[in-house]
């Protein structure tokens, strides 16, 4: 039996007691304490998951040789310092999406963690989902042929955020997944985003993110907070086959169609494409069977994973870079009418920063 990791929490509001939780039922990992601002928080999340030890400062949580790395579930605009704290103290960190509230700040975290040869991994939950690890797995190997299209829509009545619009609330979850199943990840070169507030809350409401892909495919994300019906969809159509993701169906959450569009090779000949005869294929509709588990749960075996055997996890740090990275070019697009905006590549300029 592998020697268990230890582990603290910091930040018991919301998600962290899910963390806690998780890494507590983990045979890989030892919790060892929570660590909150706020001393009853900390308190109440620690003796729920079993007395293990409570924080208020996080320097002297950080000080404690025997945990090897830290959860961070605090608000977004605090995980640039919390989380450069945790490396420069020589833990891995795995950190709450989105993985900073700037590129830049984003950066400057994963260049420090890969200096210092560290993890640092973004919880990218839905990636660790029965559902996306299984469209992961079909994409990869084939099974939907070339990547045609990615049409996501993530909308249901949602708390209008006092600070973040709704592509920076929502967006990160759908671009995640995306970056996730992709084998190359995203990538793209640029983006448009247009977004409305018809109630006049002063930030975009509902808002629809393009996204040409590799090859001439697109992919586009609708996310919405007004929107009385709850829709969880992504429909991802292949060459060969096209494959329906509801979230909300959980009988029955992905349907792959064996149906598709045909264009004939032989009548294009590139003097009269417009002759070219398209056929539909209709073929069977199944549905692969899902392994039960909590995403959370795989997420923290990943961590543990990646820093046993000292490689990236499967949501790294440029993973989160790469999300951030279309969504600020989401938001210069927002400012200038839906323009196309170019996406800043993370990988180059990490190496630049390294060099
Ligand atoms: N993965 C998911 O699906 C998912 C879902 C919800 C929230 N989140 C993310 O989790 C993070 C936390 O969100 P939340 O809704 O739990 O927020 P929250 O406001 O409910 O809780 C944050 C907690 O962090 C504490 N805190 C703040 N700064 C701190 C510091 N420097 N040191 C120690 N404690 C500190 C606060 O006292 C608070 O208790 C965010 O990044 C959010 O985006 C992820």
């Amino acid at each position: 039996m592998t020697t268990q990791l230890s582990v603290a929490v910091v930040g018991a509001g919301y998600w962290g007691p899910n963390l806690a939780r998780n890494f507590s039922a983990s045979r890989d990992w030892r919790l060892a304490a929570i660590c909150d601002l706020d001393g009853a928080k900390a308190a109440a999340l620690a003796e729920k998951v079993g007395h293990v030890d409570v924080h208020t400062d996080l320097a002297e949580l950080l000080e404690r040789d025997d945990i090897d790395a830290v959860a961070v579930a605090t608000p977004a605009r605090t995980h640039h310092a919390v989380v450069l704290a945790a490396l420069r103290a020589g833990k891995h960190v795995v950190v709450e999406k989105p993985l900073a509230d700037s590129r830049e700040r984003a950066l400057e975290m994963v260049a420090e963690a890969e200096e210092r040869g560290l993890t640092l991994m973004a919880d990218h939950t839905y990636c660790y989902t029965p559902a996306v690890l299984k469209i992961r797995e079909l994409i990869a190997e084939g099974a939907l042929g070339e990547l045609l299209f990615i049409d996501s829509v993530r909308i249901n009545l949602g708390l209008v955020q006092p600070d973040v619009d709704v592509f920076w609330d929502l967006a990160p979850h759908d671009l995640s997944i995306i970056d996730f199943i992709l084998p190359n990840g995203l990538r793209p070169a640029e983006v448009s985003a247009q977004g409305a507030d018809p109630l006049g809350a002063g930030r975009s409401c509902i808002g629809y993110l393009t996204v040409p892909l590799e090859n001439g495919a697109i992919a586009h994300v609708h996310v919405n907070w007004l929107s009385p019906t709850k829709i969880r969809s992504m429909v991802i159509g292949g060459t060969k086959r096209t494959l329906v993701w509801d979230d909300l169906n959980p009988q029955q959450r992905i349907s792959v169609y064996d149906r598709g569009v045909d264009l004939d090779q032989q009548s294009v000949d590139g003097v009269n494409r417009t002759a070219a005869a398209i056929s539909y294929r209709l073929g069977d509709t199944w549905s692969p069977a899902l392994p039960e588990h909590e995403a959370l749960g795989a997420m923290a075996a990943e961590f543990a994973t990646s820093i046993r055997e000292g490689r990236a996890a499967r949501t790294d740090g440029l993973a989160g870079l790469r999300v951030l990275s279309v969504l600020e070019a989401a938001s210069r697009s927002l400012g200038r009418a839906g323009r196309m905006e170019p996406v800043e590549a993370a990988e180059p300029i990490l190496t630049a920063v390294a060099s």
